[in-house]
């Protein structure tokens, strides 16, 4: 028997393309191991969106090294990776790959043939769990955030085939997984001569079954209205809006070439608010990038306590090779600095969340178990939030609901009531 294991670093992206490449490798007969010492093939998929995360590469690199001492083990690369490190990498791996090839692999392992496919969205992924399927809708950015790698690592936006994806979407509801997530950089922009995004949403929410469906991630500034109103008449689609809005400062905002207002942005969130009950606002926010000076932090924290965020993705600037403003700006806030704004930033928003919590006390939820250990469980909210509770009945991947007994920062706990 010969194994495979792959790491998966970043977005869902990344971990959809896992799961295609997976496909490829049980085709050629590898079998998955999580334990890397027993792995005959390593994958190592690629994220760049900021330096650290594209630094732990190398340590899974080093760990193949040392093993290929006492085995034969291959280990390949392949995600969001910029060209520059592919120069370095290439040296240091026994493959390199890019992830639309992906139908080379096996010439590249074994020097059998190519898998005969047009497109690698046409390979079926295998997914990881039985519960959670992410389908991409399209690959690739043209929006060039002029501190972002992903233009430059995944290419222009490109729109995968509708009835591809309803089909996808389709099987993995009939096969029972109760979490869709459409995925892509820019969800908002995706191209289809019968299909808006809209239209693709509602179409997939009409298929029957027992599933909630979630998307990620909208810009601010293809975001259609007709959105809000197909996710308030879905049957499935959850009250959660991933809306990356990336700095409270219209200054800062422009330096990052994201190209709409403060205002704007207030507009979506105040209007989806109105129609859709229940409403959870997700974001991204990047503290610490060029120029940003002291009043457009505080302009940043005062908006995230208007907005009463429920959920923050919080990141210090990395500046990345390439990218218009490792190029052009002036990476001019220290180290320290953002390191205090990034903690200042999650204090505020430890206390929002402690006091927007409050509501759901008392209050029974729906829930997916996403983890369970003895009978010590966790599941997840469809508007996002995470209740812990105790239970020996429930197993990961089941709907039950949950009694919400008590509220603090970060999470919620519970009693189970009934399935
Ligand atoms: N397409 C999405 C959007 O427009 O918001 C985001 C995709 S991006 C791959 C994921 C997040 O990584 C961004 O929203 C941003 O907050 C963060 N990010 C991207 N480049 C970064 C950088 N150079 N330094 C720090 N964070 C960064
Ligand atoms: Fe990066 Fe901006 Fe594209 Fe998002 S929209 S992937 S942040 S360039
Ligand atoms: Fe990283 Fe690529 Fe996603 S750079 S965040 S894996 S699109």
């Amino acid at each position: 028997m010969k194994y495979y294991n792959i790491v998966t670093f970043g977005c869902q992206m990344n971990v959809n393309d896992s799961e295609r490449v997976a496909t490829v490798l049980e085709s050629l007969g590898f079998l998955k191991t999580n334990d890397l010492s027993k792995a005959d093939i390593v994958i190592v998929n690629i994220c760049s969106v900021r330096q650290q995360a594209f630094d732990r590469v190398y340590g899974i690199v080093q760990k193949v090294k040392k093993l290929k001492k006492i085995k034969d083990i291959q280990v390949g690369v392949t995600g969001c990776i910029l060209d520059s490190d592919k120069k370095i990498l290439e040296k240091k791996v026994d493959f390199l790959f890019n992830i639309n090839d992906l139908k080379k692999l096996p010439k590249l392992i074994s020097n059998k043939n190519e898998i005969d496919i047009g497109d690698y969205f046409s390979i079926k992924p295998r997914f990881f769990n039985d519960y959670v399927a992410y389908i991409p809708i399209m690959t690739g950015c043209n929006n060039f955030c002029s501190y972002c790698v992903v233009p430059y690592t995944r290419g222009r936006e490109r729109s995968r085939d509708a009835e591809e994806i309803i089909q996808e979407a389709k099987l993995a509801i009939q096969k029972g997984f109760k979490e869709i997530w459409l995925i892509g950089q820019n969800v908002n922009s995706y191209k289809n001569e019968k299909y808006s995004f809209a239209d693709l949403l509602r179409e997939i929410d009409n298929i029957p079954g027992d599933y909630w469906l979630n998307f990620s991630s909208s810009h601010p500034k293809d975001f259609t209205l007709d959105i809000i109103s197909v996710m308030k008449n879905g049957k499935h689609i959850t009250p959660l809006l991933h809306l990356p809005v990336q700095s409270g400062s219209d200054k800062v905002l422009r330096d990052m070439n994201r190209p709409y207002t403060i205002d704007k942005y207030i507009d979506i969130v105040k209007k989806a608010k109105q129609e859709i009950k229940d409403l959870c606002i997700s974001t991204d926010i990047i503290v610490g990038f060029c120029g940003e000076s002291k009043e457009d932090y505080l302009q940043t924290k005062e908006f995230i306590k208007d907005m009463k965020f429920d959920i923050i993705y919080l990141a210090q600037y990395s500046s990345r090779k390439g990218t218009y403003a490792s190029e052009n700006l002036k990476d001019d806030v220290s180290f320290f600095e953002k390191k205090r704004r990034w903690h200042d930033l999650n204090k505020t928003l430890k206390e929002i969340n402690l006091e927007n919590n409050k509501k759901y006390l008392n209050q029974e939820y729906r829930v997916i178990v996403f983890e369970k250990k003895g009978n010590n469980c966790l599941g997840k909210t469809s508007f996002g939030k995470i209740i812990k509770f105790k239970s020996d009945k429930v197993c990961v991947g089941c709907f039950c609901n949950i009694l919400v007994n008590k509220t603090l920062s970060l999470i919620l706990e519970g009693e189970f009531v009934s399935w």
